[in-house]
C-alpha cells in the first residue's frame, strides 16, 4: 500500500453531484492524496463541475463504465481505497425505466466488488441511501438496524447493491464500509432534483411542480456534511460496519417550497400541484447516533443558512444549469410533466 499521506482513491461517479463535491472537499483537505475519478458521463455526469482541478497532477479523470470489468480493472489497479458513488440516482426516472437502474446499481456494483477482490483493495466504501429502509409514518427514525423495505425501483436496486457489498465482506473478506445517507442539497445538483429544479424554475419565472399536497417529509443534509462523514468513515470507520448519516433537518416539501419562494420573492401562485409520484414514500428520518458516538461526527450546516447559500449558488451559476436544462434533459422534463399534469 502507498504511504498514508499518498493514498490513492478510486472514486466512481465523481462527475455527479455528491461525487463532485466530495472530490473538491478531499483535494482541498488532503492535497497529497491522489484521486482517480472513474465516470461514464451519463446525462448526470458533468466534467464542467471539476474544471478548477482538471490540471492538478493529483487528479485524473478516466471515462469508463462500472458495468465493464475490462474498463474497471486497469483503472482500479494501484488504488488503495474505492469510494463508490456511481449510480442511477433519480427515483422518478427509475419508475419510467427500472432496467437501467438494475444494470448500473446492481450489476455495476457487482463488477466493482469482483475487481476490488481480485486486486485486494484495502477499502471499499459504498455510498447508499436511507431509501433502502422504506418509508416512515409520523414517528420513529431509521437506524443501522432497521430492516430493509425498498419501495421504488431505485431503492430496490440500491438495497440489492448494499446486500452484495455485505456478501463480499462476509464471504470473501473484502474490507468494506457502507453509509446510508438522507437527501443531500448543495451546488452542482442536477436540476431534475427537487431543490435545484424549483430554484431554476423560479429564476426563469416558471411554476414549480409540487407532488400531491407537498406533505411528504425528507431529512436534508448539506453535501459538505455528507463529505465530512465520508472522510471520517474512510479514516476511522470500522471494517464491515454500516453508518447512517443524516442532517437533522426534517422538512415537508411544502415548507421547503415556501422557503425557496420567499428567497426568490415569489408568491404561492407559482406552485403548481401536480399528480403525486407513484409509491411516493411519506417520510424519511435518520438517527445518526452511531456515527456521532463512534466517530464524533454530526452535521454542521444549519439548514436555512445552507439552503440560502445553495439558492444563491444556483442564482450565480445560471450558465451551469441552463446548459443542462436546454439539452437532453428538456425531453425528459417535458415527458415527466406531461404524465403528471
Ligand atoms: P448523480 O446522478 O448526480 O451522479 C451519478 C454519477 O454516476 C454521474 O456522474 C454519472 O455519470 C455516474 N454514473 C452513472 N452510471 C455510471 C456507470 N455505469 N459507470 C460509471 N459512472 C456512472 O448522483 P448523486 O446524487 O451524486 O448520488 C451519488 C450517490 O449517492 C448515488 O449512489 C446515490 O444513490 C447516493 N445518494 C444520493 C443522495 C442524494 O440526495 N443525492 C442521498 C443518499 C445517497
Ligand atoms: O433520501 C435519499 C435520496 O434522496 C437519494 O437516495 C436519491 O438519490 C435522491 O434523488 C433523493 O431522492 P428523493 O426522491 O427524495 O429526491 P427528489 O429531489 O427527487 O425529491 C425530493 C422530494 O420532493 C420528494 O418527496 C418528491 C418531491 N418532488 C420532487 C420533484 C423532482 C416534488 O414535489 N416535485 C418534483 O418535481
Amino acid at each position: 500500500m502507498t504511504k498514508n499521506n499518498k493514498i490513492k482513491i478510486f472514486i466512481t461517479g465523481g462527475a455527479g453531484f455528491i461525487g463532485t463535491n466530495f472530490i473538491l472537499y478531499m483535494m482541498k483537505k488532503y492535497p497529497d492524496y491522489q484521486i482517480i475519478n472513474f465516470d461514464s458521463l451519463t446525462y448526470a455526469g458533468n466534467l464542467n463541475n471539476l474544471k478548477s482541478i482538471e490540471n492538478n497532477p493529483k487528479y485524473k479523470f478516466i471515462k469508463g463504465d462500472i458495468c465493464n470489468p475490462g474498463e474497471v480493472k486497469p483503472a482500479m489497479t494501484g488504488c488503495d481505497w474505492i469510494v463508490h458513488f456511481a449510480a442511477e440516482s433519480h427515483v422518478d426516472r427509475s419508475i419510467m425505466d427500472p432496467d437501467t437502474f438494475v444494470k448500473t446499481n446492481i450489476l455495476g456494483t457487482n463488477v466493482l466488488l469482483r475487481v476490488a477482490k481480485e486486486l485486494e483493495i484495502k477499502r471499499f466504501h459504498h455510498i447508499s441511501t436511507d431509501e433502502v429502509f422504506g418509508e416512515l409514518g409520523n414517528e420513529g427514525k431509521f437506524t443501522e438496524k432497521t430492516p430493509y423495505d425498498p419501495r421504488s425501483p431505485y431503492s430496490a436496486s440500491k438495497a440489492a447493491a448494499d446486500h452484495l457489498v455485505r456478501v463480499y465482506f462476509h464471504t470473501f473478506g473484502l474490507p468494506i464500509t457502507i453509509s446510508n445517507c438522507s437527501n443531500n442539497y448543495g451546488p452542482y445538483q442536477f436540476p431534475e432534483k427537487f431543490i435545484p429544479l424549483f430554484a431554476s424554475n423560479l429564476i426563469e419565472n416558471q411554476k414549480v411542480p409540487l407532488y400531491g399536497e407537498g406533505l411528504n417529509i425528507r431529512d436534508w443534509i448539506h453535501v459538505d456534511d455528507h463529505s465530512s462523514a465520508l472522510d471520517l468513515i474512510l479514516h476511522k470507520g470500522k471494517i464491515g460496519e454500516t453508518y447512517c448519516v443524516g442532517g437533522d433537518a426534517e422538512k415537508t416539501n411544502l415548507e421547503i417550497t415556501n422557503l425557496i419562494l420567499k428567497y426568490f420573492k415569489k408568491g404561492d401562485e407559482m406552485i403548481e400541484k401536480v399528480a403525486d409520484r407513484a409509491g411516493h414514500d411519506f417520510r424519511y428520518a435518520i438517527d445518526f447516533s452511531k456515527i456521532k458516538k463512534e466517530l464524533g461526527w454530526s452535521p454542521k450546516v444549519n439548514f436555512e443558512k445552507g439552503l440560502a447559500e445553495t439558492l444563491k449558488w444556483y442564482q450565480d451559476n445560471q450558465d451551469w444549469w441552463k446548459k443542462i436544462k436546454s439539452g437532453e434533459y428538456k425531453k425528459y422534463y417535458e415527458e415527466q410533466y406531461k404524465n403528471r399534469s
